[in-house]
């Protein structure tokens, strides 16, 4: 017997000596997520359009870790029916992936529109459909039409409507089979790794303006879709559309009241940031993030705050424009109070002025930043219900970084750890959480880091031009749970045997 399935036999033959107490509610979703940029290939294929991340890796190949691309990535442009195949085996009810605007709109602008990028996507959501599997589809996954970044990118306010553009197209063509729509994943990751840090495309270092720029355009952007939507689709459609974003747990380091207020802070200056123009019910920036904002503007001589202001017909145009909360979450920082000089240069960790750790005790991972810390997701879903009155939650992304073994118990120890914590924010806290995805269906191209890190459930062979696919030890655990809808406690047990 090979060892994948003595695996199983015995994953298997423990559920089912589990008892029926912990276990997830009928209409609960499981899902695995990918994005195009990752996994397609397929870069210039029939009129397909260049986008930032073709651009950076082109031109930039010793800014990522391998000097790799995504050229070819996982090839899923021409072997998409072998991921459906394996979405089948999974048994999941979604699969969340991301559309290329560039193979859409190779310009970024609707005037004129790909055949064969439509062709593409319309052959995944029939195959996915015809599986009995529901499409979760992910608007901007962080690959910009480069035309588009030449006039700016984010931080040019009338990205907004060319995205609404884009938006209404993708639910003209395919709305009548998409029911789940995410406009944007990750807008921290967009605006402060996109222009802030440096770190993602464009790679533009601009802390503390330009990515408050992006964020306003990114949010009007956001709220233009969703309004577009709800007027011109969702009485046909009859579908939900969302935000994703992503959010760490800060724990404060110590019970010092400045160490809780700085956890605080942190939360509301990196997750609020986002979440509290849409979902709460005043709507607009936190108060913390305008005031802090605003007076160390004042104290560096700006003219006005470097945060700019909503108008109020803006304020209430974004405020209750989701249909659910997107959240992608992987790991947890402990968070204490710094202080920082008003003469020390602008930037949004000034504007924050926290400290950040990881405790050494907590499990590592192949991704630096990447801890094991599931208690933190019960933590952090518990501030979403109580921040933002319990809105559903979809968590679209939560997962772990390897180097790719088929063996790879460290991901089905993370995953048993968090799934764990969700199961107890679901049925002893009441967090109105609907739906768990995991990242990722499969190795892929992982941005900066290249293939170096490695996030799937299944492996990929980078080297073979086949590109096979084979399924690892957490394909099988992740199947079970699905299957049997709750988790294993003592696993790691059952896997030395
Ligand atoms: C696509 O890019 C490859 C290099 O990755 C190049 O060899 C090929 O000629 C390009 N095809 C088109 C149609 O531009
Ligand atoms: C910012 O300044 C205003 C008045 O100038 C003050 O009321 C507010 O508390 C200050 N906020 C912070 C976070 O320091
Ligand atoms: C702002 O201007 C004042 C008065 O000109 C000056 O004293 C102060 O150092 C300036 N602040 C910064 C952060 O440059
Ligand atoms: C990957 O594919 C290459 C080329 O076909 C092959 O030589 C290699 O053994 C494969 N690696 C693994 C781990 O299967
Ligand atoms: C898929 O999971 C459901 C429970 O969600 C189960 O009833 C069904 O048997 C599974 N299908 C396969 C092919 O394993």
């Amino acid at each position: 017997m090979e060892m994948s399935h003595l695996i199983s036999l015995l994953i298997l033959l423990s559920f089912e000596t589990f008892g029926d107490s912990l276990r997830f509610p009928k209409n609960f979703k499981f899902g695995v997520a990918t994005a195009s940029y990752q996994i397609e290939g397929g870069w210039n294929a029939s009129g397909k359009g260049e986008n930032i991340w073709d651009r950076l890796t082109h031109e930039h190949p010793d800014w990522v870790k391998d000097h790799q691309n995504g050229d070819v990535a996982c090839d899923s442009y021409h072997l998409w029916k072998q991921d459906v195949e394996m979405l089948k085996y999974l048994n999941v009810t979604f699969y969340r992936f991301s559309l290329s605007w560039s193979r859409i709109l190779p310009s970024g602008f609707s005037n004129y529109i790909n055949p064969d990028g439509v062709r593409y996507y319309n052959d995944l959501i029939n195959e996915l459909l015809k599986n009995g599997i529901e499409p979760m589809v992910t608007l901007y996954h962080w690959d910009l039409p480069q035309p588009l970044q030449e006039v700016g990118g984010w931080p040019n306010p009338l990205l907004a409507k060319y995205f609404e553009d884009y938006a209404k197209i993708a639910f003209e063509l395919f709305g009548d089979r998409v029911k789940t729509w995410i406009t944007f994943n990750e807008p921290p990751e967009v605006c402060e790794s996109g222009y802030a840090e440096g770190a993602n495309a464009p790679c533009y270092k601009s802390s503390g303006i330009g990515d408050y720029m992006c964020g306003k355009t990114l949010l009007l952007a956001h709220a233009r879709a969703y309004h577009i939507y709800d007027k011109l689709y969702r009485p046909k459609q009859k579908g939900k559309v969302g935000i994703t974003i992503d959010a760490i747990w800060a724990e404060p380091k110590t019970n010092r009241i400045k160490d809780i207020k700085a956890a605080e802070r942190q939360m509301q200056m990196d997750l609020g940031w986002w979440a509290h123009p849409i979902f709460s019910k005043s709507g607009d920036y936190p108060e913390i993030m305008k005031n802090r904002i605003g007076n160390l503007s004042k104290a560096e001589n700006f003219s006005s705050s470097r945060l700019p202001q909503f108008t109020e017909n803006e304020i209430r145009f974004i405020q209750g424009s989701f249909d659910f909360f997107g959240l992608n979450h992987y790991s947890s920082w402990l968070v204490s109070d710094l202080k920082i000089p008003v003469n020390a240069p602008v930037s949004h960790w000034k504007d924050v002025s926290v400290l950040m750790q990881q405790d050494p005790k907590w499990k590592p991972s192949a991704a630096t930043w990447l801890k094991v810390v599931p208690w933190g997701l019960r933590k952090l879903l518990n501030w979403i219900k109580k921040e933002y009155n319990n809105p559903p939650v979809y968590i679209t992304e939560n997962g772990f970084a390897d180097f790719g073994e088929l063996n790879d118990f460290g991901r089905l120890d993370y995953l048993k750890g968090y799934l764990n914590a969700l199961l107890k924010a679901i049925l002893l806290d009441g967090c109105n959480v609907k739906a768990y995805t995991c990242w990722s269906l499969m190795d892929n191209m992982e941005w900066r880091d290249g293939y170096t890190l490695k996030f799937g459930l299944y492996y990929v062979n980078f080297t073979n031009p086949k590109r096979t696919r084979t399924e690892k030890a957490s394909a099988e655990f992740y199947k079970t749970i699905i299957e049997t809808r709750t988790i294993l406690e003592d696993l790691e047990q059952v896997i030395v045997l």
